[in-house]
């Protein structure tokens, strides 16, 4: 799998209203690889993955999957965005098979898969619960558990623990990498969190808003075994640190 993103520019509006989003943003995705893009709000995050979601256009460049540009949504890229979105009129198991009724799949084939992707996410025993019964976590849990079940070749996940507390949202750091780990799944993940960033991607690039591009592309090679021990290790805290200053150098002045 080798999603790329060529040279890609997206403007919104006419005129004087025309408003440049993105300007020249270029990076490639390979299969099993754990890919951030880290910036500050309106940096144009969400727009480059609307566009590799297929649900707009780029004004210029391609994103294209193996080779085939991407013109569309399709299920071979999946999506977890931070707002939860799971249908709060079905049960954990009802939303994780949802996705994959519409493929069609064959009953049992969905009863199965549905076990075992909630089984995967650690929540088996939730299956007949309703998204309002279960913690924010455990609902950005099934969100990924639905979003793997229609096997996507690619994850996208949009600040999807934005909206957690601080607590839960480190446990979910710490689960995802393992279900990176085990799973061996491809991810590009959407952050303004740049410790998030660097506890969880194999790259990081970071961008810059108005107009969003990308200004630093680091590789991050960093002993992932024991985040906890990661978090205020020396290197990773010296690592953050100098990102830190360098997206703080990117924040418009205050008052400007
Ligand atoms: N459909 C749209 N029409 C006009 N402006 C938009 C649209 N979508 C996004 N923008 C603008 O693009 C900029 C980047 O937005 P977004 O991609 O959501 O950033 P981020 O996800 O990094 O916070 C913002 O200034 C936002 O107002
Ligand atoms: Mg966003």
């Amino acid at each position: 799998m080798h999603l790329k993103i060529d040279k890609v520019y997206k403007s919104f509006g006419y005129g004087a209203q025309r408003k440049e989003v993105l300007s020249d943003v270029s990076f490639d995705i390979h299969s099993g690889e754990f890919v951030a893009l880290v910036g500050s709000s309106g940096s144009g995050k969400s727009t480059v993955m609307r566009l590799i979601a297929g649900l707009d256009q780029p004004s210029s460049g391609t994103i294209s999957m193996d080779g085939s540009k991407i013109e569309k949504p399709g299920p071979d890229r999946g999506m977890v965005f931070q707002k939860y979105s799971l249908y709060p009129w079905l049960t954990a198991a009802q939303n994780v098979a949802f996705g994959m009724q519409l493929q069609g799949r064959p009953k049992r084939e969905v009863r199965e898969r549905c076990s075992y992707f909630l089984d995967v996410v650690g929540l088996g025993d939730a299956a007949r619960r309703l998204p309002q019964e279960l913690s924010g976590g455990m609902q950005q849990r099934i969100a990924i558990a639905r979003a793997l079940a229609a096997e996507p070749k690619v994850l996208l996940l949009d600040e999807p623990f934005g909206a957690l507390d601080i607590q839960i949202r480190e446990s979910m750091q710490e689960f995802l990498h393992d279900l990176w780990r085990r799973t061996g799944l491809t991810a590009l993940l959407i952050t303004h969190d740049l410790e998030e960033a660097l506890l969880l991607a194999g790259t990081v690039h970071i961008m810059a808003p108005s107009p969003g591009r990308i200004v630093r592309s680091v590789s991050v090679d960093l002993d992932r075994s024991a985040m906890a021990h990661l978090r205020v290790s020396p290197e990773f805290l010296s690592m953050r640190e100098e990102l830190a200053h360098c997206l703080r150098g990117l924040e418009p002045a205050v008052g400007a």
